[in-house]
This record gives structure tokens, C-alpha cells and sequence, in this order.
């Protein structure tokens, strides 16, 4: 294994390891406070973080207002304090070493007003932050203004250089790096373009070779590329270090630093990817955000599948095609192909008697348990994306003006509740599809390591 060489990350000389931002709650001060301490780059999220109390204990969100844009405003003010306080109990768990970084989902609704005020309100404890989930144009400006290093999350050379025509040019000195992050492997959202596609994977060596070559004719020869998805040890990587072609670079790490002793997430959740297998990380659609991300296929997961696959499109009169009526509530019926009416029938037959609408003219099928529960999601919406597919909101107009897409689901809700101790069936788990690796890796055979002993292992390639 070739030896691991610093570099400088957000003006400081480290180690090019850098433990990926992963909300909610999924790493926090405690995680990137114990990268950063041993000289790597720690980030915590950004999302939603945990605010404490004056014992330094979580103080759980709670939203008292009735009306949601009060309760988006509560929320907001929630995670700017989180945010403080994390960026301040990260960077004394740092001891002053590494870099810490902070993590924002740029599809946040008030994604700038945050970055905004937890920089102001912990100046000094944030190093970088890093954006992806859309493209964050601000984000230069922004971390600029409080000189702090920001890091665009892309996924193509092409998405970069539009960042940088229409933003990042005219503010490259605290352009600390770019973070490459496979959209086929990375765990978490994934940035696929409509022109690429999911079941075609394609390796990272020549798109890097693309970014490096768009980074340089933009006179960015110094600035890192942190790549991203599927890094799981070095002695894979040899040929991406030290290579003149690819220049600088770092390795971010998502899924792997979830077990660790510092990783916040539940026993439960740990336990279950020690003893994941190949395949068991799907990349889908369900996302209310619109974009695909990869996730355990658990029972929250299977839930989904089974409604995307009951769908049945409809028309609202009579065709030759659409000839048969069916049903939907008391006040409403639709027409369905002849074929499909059995399909239909069967999923009534099981239970699943609530049919509702997607903003796409079919049908979905589901429990009278699942829609009561669906309905109190919805009402108690937070608002927390700028626009989101399952409850319509949308920060800017009050409504996306469609209908809530029941094939999706309440993000912040099901991130929120399994960050913090909820069930592992019944919640989201976003993870990379290289987790089964846990599985067979010896580092994890006599119990779970500490972020210490896990970056010893990575960085003689192990
Ligand atoms: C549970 C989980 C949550 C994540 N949340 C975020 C997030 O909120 N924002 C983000 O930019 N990336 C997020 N990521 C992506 C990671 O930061 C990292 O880039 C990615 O996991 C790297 O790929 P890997 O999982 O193969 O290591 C998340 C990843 C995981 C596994
Ligand atoms: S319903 Fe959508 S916007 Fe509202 S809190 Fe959930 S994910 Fe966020």
C-alpha cells in the first residue's frame, strides 16, 4: 500500500480522509469531532442537528405551532442552534486537530439562512462546509463572506462547470475542493442525471480524469478532488493516489464510519449492516426531494416497492383503452384498462382498500393503517424541503400546486425518528452499496472499533 501523503484541506495540512456529512443525525459532532482528531477532516450534518441543553444533552425537536409555515420557522431555529452546537462540541472533541466540516442539503427549504447563521454563531469551530442535493450556487458567496472553505458535492465535471460559470468564478479562493460522489455507489441521495442511467453503472476512473481536466482548464490545478461512493479500503484506490492524471486527492467515507464506537446511530441500525449482504442497497426513486439514493431495502423500503408496483394508471371518462370504472371513494370514480382490474381487485382483497391518487394519472393501493398515518405525516409537515413531492409544500408559493405524491414519503420524519433511536424496519436507512462489506471485513469480527482504530486500518489499506 503506497503511503498515504497530506494535503491541504481548508488551509490546513491533514490526512486525505474525510468522514462524509450524513443526516439527520447519522454523524455529529461526536463522529467528526474524533476524525478531526486524528488529523482527518470530521463532518458533521446540517441537517436538523442536535441542539443541547446546558448538561450537553439532545434536546429533542418539538413543533407546538398549528400553522406550518410556524412550524417551519420552529424548525429553522431548531437546527441553528443544533448547528452551533455542534460545530462548537465538534471542534473541542477535536482538540484544535484536523478539519471540521459541515454538511448541508442544499434542497433544504432556508438551506442559505441556516449555513448563514450557524457560521456566524460558532466562528472559529467550522472549517468547511460541504453542499450537494441540487446545485448550491450561493454556497461560494456565502462560506466566502465568513472565510470559511466550501466544498460543492457534484457528480459529473459537467455539473461543476456550471457552478463555476455561473457562480464559483468569481469567488475560487475559498474553493477548498470538490467532492466527487459516485451517484451509482455513494449512500444517501445520489446526483444521476437524467441522461445516465441507473442500472448502468460506470467506473470513476475516466469521469475523474474529466473533472481533473475541467478543473485545470479553469486554472483549479491545486484544488482537491475528495472522491466519494464506494471508498471502502485504500489497497482498492493504489492507482488514484499519486496519479499525475487524477492530481490531488482525498477519500470521503459514508457508509464505513457508521460503525464505529463515535457513530451516533442506534445498536439496532449497526448491528443490522454487520450482517447485510450484497444487494441489499437499492437505488430508487421514492424520495420526495425527486432525486434517486440508495438505501437498505428493509420493510419501509419493501412497503414502497410493493405500492410502485401496484400502480395502475387511469383516465378520468371512458375510452376503448380505459373501459373499466373503478372506485376510488365515495365521490370519485376513475377508468382503468380491463387488464389492470384484476391487479386492482387483488390489492383490495389483501387490505391495501385505500386508493389514491399520484400526480401522474395512476393509482396506488394502500392500508386504511398506512393512509391514516400518511394524512398525520402530512399534517404535521414541517416544511423542511424547498419543495417536496409528498405534501406539495413549497417554500416559495405555499404549494408545488400538484397532487402529494403517495408513492413518497415524509423525509424529515423517517430521518428524524431512525436518527434518533426509531425502528430500523419501519424508517428509511440510507446506506452505500458497498455496506455488505461489514459483513466479511476482519477490523469488525471482535466487536465494533473506535474512529481511531478504523482510520489506523485505512490508512495502511486495510
Ligand atoms: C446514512 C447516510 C446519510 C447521508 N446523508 C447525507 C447528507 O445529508 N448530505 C450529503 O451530502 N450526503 C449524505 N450522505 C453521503 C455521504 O456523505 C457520503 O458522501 C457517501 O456516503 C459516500 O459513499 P459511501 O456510502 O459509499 O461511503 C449520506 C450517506 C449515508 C450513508
Ligand atoms: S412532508 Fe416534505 S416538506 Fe414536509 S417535513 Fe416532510 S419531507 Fe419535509
Amino acid at each position: 500500500m503506497k503511503k498515504l501523503n497530506s494535503i491541504i484541506l481548508s488551509g490546513k495540512e491533514v490526512l486525505p480522509l474525510v468522514e462524509g456529512g450524513k443526516g439527520i443525525n447519522a454523524s455529529n459532532a461526536y463522529s467528526s469531532g474524533a476524525w478531526a482528531h486524528e488529523n482527518c477532516v470530521g463532518t458533521f450534518s446540517g441537517v436538523s442537528p442536535d441542539a443541547l441543553d446546558n448538561n450537553g444533552n439532545v434536546i429533542l425537536e418539538r413543533f407546538s405551532k398549528k400553522i406550518r409555515a410556524e412550524r417551519h420557522e420552529e424548525m429553522v431555529q431548531y437546527a441553528i442552534q443544533g448547528g452551533i452546537d455542534q460545530a462548537k462540541l465538534a471542534y473541542e472533541i477535536s482538540s484544535g486537530n484536523g478539519r471540521i466540516h459541515m454538511n448541508m442539503l442544499w434542497e433544504m427549504a432556508d438551506s442559505e439562512r441556516m449555513i448563514e447563521a450557524i457560521l456566524e454563531g460558532s466562528k472559529g469551530c467550522i472549517h468547511g462546509v460541504t453542499c450537494g442535493a441540487g446545485l448550491p450556487y450561493h454556497l461560494g458567496e456565502l462560506a466566502s463572506k465568513f472565510k470559511v472553505y466550501y466544498y460543492p458535492i457534484i457528480s459529473s465535471a459537467r455539473a461543476f462547470m456550471v457552478l463555476w460559470k455561473r457562480a464559483y468564478s468569481k469567488c475560487s479562493e475559498f474553493l477548498g475542493g470538490v467532492v466527487y460522489e459516485d451517484p451509482w455507489l455513494a449512500g444517501g441521495h445520489n446526483g444521476l442525471s437524467n441522461a445516465e442511467n441507473p442500472d448502468a453503472p460506470e467506473p470513476p476512473y475516466n469521469r475523474l480524469v474529466e473533472l481533473r481536466k475541467t478543473l485545470n482548464s479553469l486554472g483549479l490545478e491545486k484544488t482537491p478532488i475528495i472522491i466519494a461512493g464506494g471508498v471502502w479500503k485504500l489497497s482498492d484506490w493504489e492507482d488514484y493516489i499519486d496519479n499525475p492524471e487524477l492530481g490531488d486527492v482525498a477519500f470521503q467515507f459514508g457508509t464505513r464510519p457508521m460503525i464505529t464506537k463515535e457513530s451516533p446511530i442506534s445498536d439496532a441500525w449497526k448491528n443490522l449492516m454487520l450482517h447485510l449482504k450484497k444487494g441489499d442497497v437499492i437505488l430508487q426513486k421514492f424520495s420526495p426531494t425527486g432525486f434517486f439514493s440508495s438505501a437498505i431495502k428493509n420493510s419501509f423500503l419493501e412497503k414502497l416497492i410493493e405500492r410502485k408496483n401496484g400502480e395502475v394508471s387511469f383516465k378520468n371518462e371512458p375510452d376503448a383503452e380505459y373501459s373499466h370504472e373503478l372506485k376510488v371513494n365515495e365521490h370519485r370514480k376513475v377508468y382503468i384498462k380491463p387488464d389492470d382490474m384484476q391487479k386492482a381487485q387483488n390489492q383490495i382483497d389483501a387490505g391495501l382498500s385505500v386508493i389514491q391518487e399520484t400526480p401522474d394519472d395512476t393509482v396506488v393501493f394502500m392500508t386504511p393503517d398506512d393512509w391514516k398515518k400518511m394524512k398525520q405525516d402530512r399534517a404535521e409537515c414541517v416544511g423542511c424541503l424547498s419543495q417536496c413531492q409528498f405534501s406539495t409544500w413549497s417554500r416559495a408559493n405555499g404549494t408545488t400546486g400538484k397532487l402529494p405524491d403517495p408513492r413518497t414519503y415524509c423525509i424529515h420524519k423517517t430521518l428524524y425518528e431512525v436518527g434518533h433511536g426509531g425502528s430500523i424496519k419501519d424508517h428509511l436507512l440510507f446506506a452505500g452499496h458497498q455496506v455488505y462489506r461489514f459483513a466479511t471485513d476482519p477490523l469488525y469480527r471482535d466487536g465494533i472499533p473506535t474512529v481511531k482504530e478504523l482510520i489506523e486500518k485505512i490508512k495502511i489499506g486495510e
